[in-house]
């Protein structure tokens, strides 16, 4: 048999900036009883000035190489899952990669919005599993409070940033990310979309006006098929990895809304006490959503050597997908300590040495 892709390192980072659903109502007609009724969010994190997706990618993921004890010159492959990139290009993975010193690694951004970060540690798991590559660091991470549009309270209130990584290795062990599974909807992609900015509608003072650049979104219709769409892609993720639902210890879902939470969880007959949610802290993070709750999860101990654990996420496209893998945790203490000295001298000019001067 081939190698396993296993993960051994995980990180994430939010920024310090909290906004509650208070400060929200002195900008916006909405309330604190609405938002956390309808949503779950009683707040979340803005990026400061300065901060973007690789700079916070960056942080996540320098964190996820330290608890794998791995040198970034060690790494093969620099993924960054995101729809709020710094730059149309380059890639912010390409940022990230030169901001670590991971000098020997390909670098590419993958874009499926929230399903992002499932789609990307698809793409390294094939890689691993195929023997092409051997370490590889998957960050999803999102500046998306960039891309609100503050005369749309029913979308304005639900996004925000942050960042989360894990490093993935090849390994002899028997189990690793044992099932990943991806689909898509492309009909309904004007249904969650930001519109401007791109090659079909390029920016203008036109689009500007009219707000194209922002995050538009049908609510109610993302809503119904987000339930449906994460329950079969459970199923089917648990069912590819010659499992059972009840052989799952943990759900780790994309973080977007409670209610949507509850739904997926209520379809497929499965408590919440097994269900992983932190969306009252940090809001709907897209792909990072599941990267954060995942180091979190493992943080408060939620995670031991040898659980089960289910991704399953859905997002603009529409894409969707879920991840079934058995949790490896830490490298035994003998693994010398991963330095990345490179980085922490260069993460305060990390996007300002791409721009022109
Ligand atoms: N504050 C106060 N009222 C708000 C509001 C806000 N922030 N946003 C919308 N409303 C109002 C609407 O204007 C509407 O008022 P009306 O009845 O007078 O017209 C009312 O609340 C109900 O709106 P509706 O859109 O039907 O609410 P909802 O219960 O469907 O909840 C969402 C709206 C956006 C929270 C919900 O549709 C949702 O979460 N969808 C999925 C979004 C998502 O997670 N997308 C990402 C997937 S990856």
């Amino acid at each position: 048999m081939g190698q396993n892709a296993v993960i051994t390192g995980w990180g994430h980072y939010v920024p310090s900036r909290v906004v509650t659903n208070f400060d929200l109502e002195k900008i916006v007609d909405t309330s604190d009883e609405w938002i956390t009724s309808r949503t779950g969010i009683k707040e979340r994190r803005y990026a400061a000035d300065g901060e973007t997706t690789s700079t916070m990618s960056f942080r996540a993921g320098r964190m996820a190489l330290e608890k794998a004890r791995l040198r970034p010159q060690d790494l093969d492959l620099v993924i960054v899952a995101t729809c709020s990139p710094d730059f149309i290009f380059p890639a912010s993975a390409c940022m990230v990669q030169d901001a670590l010193g991971a000098d020997r690694a390909g670098a590419f951004d993958v874009e499926s919005a929230c399903t992002g970060f499932v789609s990307a540690l698809a793409v390294a798991r094939g890689l691993i599993v195929s023997g092409t590559h051997q370490n590889a660091l998957v960050i999803g991470a999102e500046t998306l409070s960039r891309f609100l549009n503050w005369k749309d309270r029913s979308t304005c209130v639900l996004f925000a940033d942050g960042a989360g990584a894990v490093v993935v290795e090849a390994s002899n062990a028997s189990v690793g990310i044992e099932s990943a599974v991806l689909h898509s909807e492309g009909s309904k992609g004007h249904m969650l979309m930001i519109e401007g900015g791109g090659a079909k509608v390029p920016a203008t003072a036109k689009s500007l006006e009219l707000g194209q650049h922002f995050i538009s979104m049908q609510g109610g219709e993302v809503f119904k098929l987000a339930v449906k769409s994460m329950a079969d892609a459970a199923e089917e993720a648990i069912a590819a990895a010659n499992l059972r639902q009840d052989d799952i210890h943990l759900m780790i879902p994309h973080q977007a809304n409670i209610r949507i939470i509850e739904g997926v969880a209520k379809r497929l007959h499965w408590p919440m006490e097994k269900v992983f949610v932190n969306i009252q802290k940090y809001g709907n993070t897209s792909a990072a959503s599941i990267p954060i709750a995942l180091s979190e999860a493992a943080a408060e101990g939620r995670l031991r050597r040898g659980d089960k654990i289910l991704l399953v996420a859905f997002g603009g496209g529409f894409t969707w997908g879920a991840s079934v893998l058995e949790w490896f945790g830490e490298h035994e203490p003998g693994r010398p300590k991963s330095i990345v000295e490179r980085a922490s001298r260069r993460v305060e000019d990390l996007v300002d040495r791409v721009l022109p001067s």
